[in-house]
C-alpha cells in the first residue's frame, strides 16, 4: 500500500570511517540514494538526505592499531576524505554528519536511559572471551575462531563473512586474540542487553504489512524470526565509543558502567536522528528535526547494502519500539523502505581492500570524470543480486552509450543549428505525425523514469532515459535534416527543433543520473538557472521557445582509449593474488566435502613412464590396499627420491586411464606447474588413515 507522505528522509549507511571509498561502497548506499533524492527535490517534495561518518566500534580501533595512530586521528583523517570524495562523485547530502559529536553522543545516552528507565533493559553477567595477556575482554572483531554454521577458520567474533552468521563470539571454535593471538579465556562480565526477543511478535506484524519490500529484506528477517530473536548485549568493555551515563534519568549512580561503551551498532543507527538534529540546528530552525522524525507522515528511507539488514529492518525498528512503549509524544517513525543492494564485485572477484583489490574513488577521479562512473555504476546497480564491474565494460558504456547515443544526439542536434541556424532554436513548421510521437516520448519517458525511481529500480530508470536519447537518434537519422536544408528549410528547422526539444529534456532527465553533465548542458543551451531546481512535472511542458540562442557547444563525453583501459587493469591484476581464482569457487557444505576420501598412504615404488617427460606411475600402500596412481610429477621429483613418503590421496577418485595405465586415485600437491610440491603429514602416522 502507498500513500502519499508529507516528507521524505533518506538515509545512506554511515560508512566507518577507516579507510578511502571505493566503488563497492559507492554502488550500495550512496549513489541509488544520490539519485533518488535529487528526483524528489525536483518534484518539489520535502525531503531531507541524511548521512555522516560511523567513527567507533571495533573496525575503527582495528584499523588505527593498524596504522599505528589514535582512533581520534584516524577518524578526523578518514571522515573528511569519505565526505570530499562524495562530495566530488555528485552525492549531495543536505547533512553529513560524525557520531563523535556531543549531539550524538547525547541522543545515544539519552535512548539508553529511556529504555533503561523503562525496564526494559537487562542487566547480567555472562562469559565473554579475555585475553589474559592484554588483559583485555575481546568485542566483536577482537576475536577470531572458527565458525560454528559453516566451518570457516577465520570468522570474526561478530560475525562470519562467508556464510553471513551473525554470531555471539562465545559460539567460535577454537577462538584465538587478534591482538596476542593467544587463546582467550571465558571470563564473567555484566552487561546491558536488549531483549529482541520481547519484540519479535511486534516486529513480525509490522513487517508483515510490508509486502512490498523487496524479497532479499523479507527473507532476510524471517530467517531471523525463524531462529527466534533473541538479546543482544548492547554495551561493550571497550575504551573507545560513546561512554555509558554514569546517572540514571533521575539522577541516581548507574552501577557498573566504568569502562563500558555502548555497543557500535546500538548507537550508529541513531546517529541518522542525531545527525537530523545537527542539520535543523545548522539551518537554524533547530526543532524541525521533530518534523521528520516524531512524525506518521514522514517516510523513512534506508539505503543500504546487504550486510546491514538486520539493523536496519529489525535492530533500529526494535529500538524504536522500545523507545516508544509508553510514549504518547514524541513518538518515532519506523522506517517505510529499506531498499537494499547486494553486493558489487570487480572483474570477476570479491572486492578487498586489505589486498588493495578495489578501484579507489580517488584514484579514480584523478583520470576519469564523475559523470560515466555514475552511470556505468547505476546501470549494473546489484539491485537482486550481484553485479561485476569490469573497465572494459565501463569503456563500453562510456564510449558506446554515453558519448555515440547520447553525446551524439547532443552534438549533432546543436552542431547542426549553430552551423545552419545562427546558433538559434529554429522556428518549426507543421508537426507530422512522426514529430509528434517524438514529443510525445518526452513526457511519457519523464514519468517512467520517476516512476522507477520511486520504486527503486535505478537500472530501469536508467535505462529508460537513455533509450529516449536512442529514440532522438533515431528520429534525426530518419528525418536527415542535412537533406532537406537546401530544398526544404521549414521540414529541416522543425526536425531541428524536435531534437532540439529532446535534447533540452534530457538535460533535465539526465540531472538525478548525471549532475555535472546536465549542469554542462544547461549552460550549452543557455537555459539559466541550475538543473536542480528545476520541476520534473514541467519537463516537455517547456520547450525553448524559438529564436532562444544556444550557448557555446562542445563534446559532452570524450571516448575513452583502449591505453587507459588496459592501464586500470594492469594495476589490478598486480593486485590479483593467484589465489583469488580458488576464492572464486562456488561455496562448499561440509557434506560436499566430506564425499571427498583423503587417505594416507605410503609410497612403495615410482618410476617414469616411458615416453612422457611429467608422468610418474606411483605404487602406494594404503593400508588395507595397495594402489597404483599415476601422476605429473616427473618434472619436479626425482622417482627414487618419493619411496616411503607419506602422501595424501583422493582414494574414491574414479579410476581412469592415463596414457593407457590405470590410476587408482590422485595425489594432493601444492602449486602450479612451474612450482610443485607434494602433500605429506607432520609425522609418521598408518597408512590408510583417514583425513579429516
Ligand atoms: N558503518 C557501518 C558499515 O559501514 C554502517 C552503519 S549504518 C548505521 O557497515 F546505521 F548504523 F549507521
Ligand atoms: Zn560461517
Amino acid at each position: 500500500m502507498k500513500t502519499e507522505h508529507k516528507r521524505i528522509l533518506v538515509t545512506s549507511a554511515l560508512p566507518y570511517a577507516n579507510g578511502p571509498s571505493h566503488i563497492g561502497r559507492l554502488t550500495g548506499a550512496y549513489l541509488p540514494a544520490d539519485i533518488y533524492v535529487r528526483y524528489q527535490r525536483m518534484m518539489k517534495r520535502e525531503v531531507l538526505y541524511i548521512c555522516g561518518s560511523d567513527e567507533h566500534g571495533v573496525p575503527i580501533t582495528i584499523q588505527a592499531e593498524k596504522e599505528g595512530v589514535s582512533p581520534q586521528t584516524l577518524v578526523d583523517r578518514y571522515h573528511r576524505m569519505i565526505q570530499d570524495e562524495f562530495h566530488q562523485m555528485g552525492i549531495r547530502f543536505d547533512h553529513y554528519s560524525r557520531t563523535s559529536s556531543e549531539i550524538h553522543k547525547e541522543t545515544a545516552r539519552g535512548f539508553f536511559l529511556d529504555l533503561l528507565s523503562k525496564n526494559i533493559l537487562v542487566k547480567k553477567p555472562e562469559l565473554q572471551w579475555y585475553d589474559e595477556k592484554a588483559k583485555r575482554f575481546l568485542s566483536d572483531r577482537y576475536v577470531e575462531g572458527t565458525c560454528p554454521v559453516c566451518q570457516n577458520a577465520d570468522a570474526r567474533g561478530d560475525q562470519c563473512e562467508k556464510c553471513g552468521t551473525y554470531l555471539n563470539q562465545m559460539q567460535l571454535i577454537d577462538p584465538r586474540s587478534k591482538i596476542t593471538g593467544n587463546k582467550p579465556i571465558a571470563k564473567e562480565t555484566t552487561h546491558w542487553y536488549l531483549p529482541l526477543g520481547d519484540f519479535q511478535e511486534d516486529l513480525e506484524k509490522w513487517i508483515s504489512g510490508k509486502t512490498h519490500w523487496k524479497d532479499n529484506v523479507i527473507n532476510y528477517c524471517k530467517g531471523w524470526f525463524d531462529q527466534k530473536l533473541t538479546d543482544r548485549a548492547i554495551t561493550r568493555d571497550l575504551d573507545w565509543g560513546v561512554s555509558l551515563p554514569e546517572k540514571d534519568s533521575s539522577g541516581n549512580l548507574i552501577e557498573g558502567v566504568m569502562g563500558k561503551v555502548l555497543y557500535v551498532w546500538f548507537e550508529a543507527v541513531l546517529g541518522y536522528i542525531s545527525a537530523t538534529k545537527e542539520w535543523a540546528r545548522k539551518v537554524n530552525r533547530p526543532n524541525e528535526w521533530k518534523d521528520y522524525w516524531e512524525s506518521e507522515d514522514t517516510k523513512l528511507v534506508h539505503f543500504i547494502g546487504k550486510d546491514n539488514i538486520v539493523f536496519h529492518a529489525l535492530m533500529f525498528p526494535a529500538i524504536t519500539m522500545a523507545y516508544n512503549r509508553g510514549k504518547s509524544n514524541g513518538r518515532l517513525v519506523l522506517v517505510s523502505e529499506v531498499p537494499a543492494c547486494e553486493f558489487l564485485n570487480l572483474e570477476g572477484a570479491k572486492l578487498s581492500t586489505s589486498r588493495n583489490y578495489a578501484v579507489w574513488v580517488k584514484d579514480y577521479l584523478a583520470k576519469f570524470p564523475p559523470d560515466p562512473l555514475r552511470y556505468t555504476l547505476t546501470s549494473i546497480l546489484p539491485e537482486s543480486k550481484d553485479s561485476d564491474f569490469s573497465w572494459k565494460d565501463f569503456q563500453a558504456r562510456n564510449n558506446n552509450e554515453l558519448a555515440d547515443i547520447l553525446g551524439n544526439l547532443i552534438n549533432r542536434s546543436l552542431s547542426f543549428t549553430v552551423r545552419n541556424f545562427e546558433g538559434k532554436v529554429p522556428l518549426p513548421g507543421v508537426l507530422d505525425q512522426t514529430d509528434r510521437e517524438m514529443i510525445k516520448s518526452i513526457r511519457s519517458t519523464a514519468d517512467s523514469v520517476g516512476k522507477h525511481i520511486e520504486d527503486f529500480k535505478f537500472r530501469d530508470a536508467c535505462k529508460a532515459f537513455m533509450d529516449l536519447a536512442r529514440a532522438g537518434n533515431k528520429y534525426f537519422n530518419d528525418r536527415q535534416p542535412w537533406r532537406d536544408l537546401k530544398g526544404n528549410v521549414e521540414r529541416c528547422a522543425t526536425t531541428l527543433n524536435v531534437s532540439i526539444q529532446v535534447v533540452t529534456a534530457l538535460a533535465t532527465i539526465m540531472q538525478p543520473f548525471l549532475p555535472f553533465t546536465s549542469k554542462r548542458l544547461w549552460s550549452m543551451l543557455c537555459i539559466g538557472g541550475e538543473p536542480e531546481e528545476a520541476d520534473w512535472n514541467s519537463i516537455g511542458h517547456k520547450p525553448l521557445p524559438p529564436g532562444h540562442p544556444l550557448g557555446k557547444v562542445g563534446i559532452v563525453f570524450p571516448k575513452i582509449e583502449n591505453e587507459a583501459i588496459e592501464k586500470e587493469i594492469a594495476t589490478l591484476s598486480q593486485s590479483k593474488e593467484p589465489q583469488i581464482t580458488s576464492h572464486q569457487k562456488e561455496m562448499v557444505t561440509i557434506d560436499d566435502f566430506s564425499k571427498l576420501d583423503l587417505r594416507l598412504a605410503t609410497v612403495l615404488d615410482a618410476e617414469k613412464v616411458e615416453g612422457t617427460s611429467k608422468l610418474l606411475r606411483i605404487q602406494v600402500d594404503l593400508g588395507s590396499e595397495k594402489r597404483q596412481i599415476v601422476s605429473g610429477l616427473a618434472e619436479h621429483y626425482d622417482p627414487s627420491t618419493l619411496v616411503g613418503k607419506q602422501v595424501v590421496v583422493v582414494a574414491n577418485l574414479k579410476p581412469a586411464k592415463i596414457r593407457g595405465i590405470e590410476s587408482n586415485g590422485m595425489l594432493l600437491t601444492a602449486g602450479n606447474d612451474k612450482e610443485l610440491a607434494i602433500l605429506t603429514t607432520e609425522r609418521q602416522a598408518s597408512p590408510g588413515s583417514k583425513i579429516s
